[in-house]
């Protein structure tokens, strides 16, 4: 079956959506035709993408090359394509060094597709899952495997606390999932702020969250930076203070061209968990 098939024609799915912004191939026609409907109003969408999935590598990079991480969680994590995380991993890590990347996601389709995707990578896997079942999660026979929490990893939530409306559910998963880490371990995470957008998109994205079966949760700086409590947030770029940042700025060399309506959609961090690596 063709990876753009999804079975379903009729039917778009964010995963698949999230790929076509990024200008990806493994999307349906529906995908493709509700991405047009929605960037008619918002063109800036994209670009949104683009800042998130640019943050994603540039961590990712660092967190091989120079903080030694070579196993990877990566919850809500939409598909294996775009570089995703494991390109970017299997690209840093030196000729020879194991690593392994577990991808998460609560869509069957992304595990369908993904499945076909990483057949040939022996260091991925994807399984289905929901990020608010954390208990579930950490015992996955899969997760398991390939990941050894006695050792130091990194916990991607990129773009998927916005999922969790509930904020004591939210503060609650993340917890469970840093406790579980060994010292030295990192927490990536990206989420949904309105602090910075316009009336007009603000006013958008209340309207499209009312239609939605799947709410979406925009939170403050403040409230996202609450997830990392206990952490040590790693500064964003040279000379920044150690916090939370928009996506677009994480890691980024020249902080004016980084800047535009769709970088700013989102806060963005890297932190460790404090103690001996
Ligand atoms: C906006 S995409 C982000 C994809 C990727 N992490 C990135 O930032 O490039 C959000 C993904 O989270 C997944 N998702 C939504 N709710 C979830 C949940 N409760 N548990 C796990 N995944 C979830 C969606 O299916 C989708 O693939």
């Amino acid at each position: 079956m063709p990876v753009t098939d999804s079975g379903q024609p009729d039917r778009p799915f964010v995963a698949g959506m999230y790929d076509y912004y990024l200008g990806g191939t493994a999307n349906s026609a529906a995908d493709r035709a509700a991405v047009d409907q929605i960037t008619a109003v918002l063109p800036e969408i994209p670009e949104g993408a683009w800042a998130n999935r640019g943050f994603l590598q540039r961590a990712v990079t660092r967190l091989v090359r120079d903080w030694g991480i070579r196993q990877f969680l990566d919850i809500g994590a939409g598909l294996p394509t775009q570089r995703n995380t494991h390109d970017v991993v299997r690209d840093t890590v030196p000729a020879g060094e194991k690593w392994s990347v577990v991808y998460v996601d609560i869509d069957p389709q992304v595990i369908v597709r993904g499945t076909e995707l990483l057949a040939d990578t022996p260091g991925a896997a994807v399984i289905q899952g929901d990020v608010r079942e954390p208990d579930v999660l950490l015992a996955h026979p899969t997760v398991r495997e390939k990941i050894d929490f006695s050792q130091p990893a990194c916990l991607m939530l990129i773009a998927v606390l916005p999922f969790v409306v509930d904020d004591d559910e939210a503060y609650a998963v993340v917890r469970r999932y840093v406790d579980a880490l060994a010292p030295g371990s990192y927490v990536m995470l990206s989420a949904l702020t309105a602090d910075h957008q316009s009336e007009r998109l603000r006013d958008l994205l209340k309207s499209v969250y009312a239609r939605t079966p799947t709410p979406v949760k925009e939170r403050t700086k403040a409230q996202i930076s609450r997830f990392l409590d206990g952490l040590e947030i790693i500064p964003p770029y040279e000379g920044a203070k150690p916090e939370i940042d928009f996506v677009g700025n994480w890691g980024a060399e020249d902080l004016v061209a980084a800047d535009d309506d769709g970088a700013r959609w989102g806060y963005a961090a890297v932190a460790r968990k404090p103690g001996p690596a």
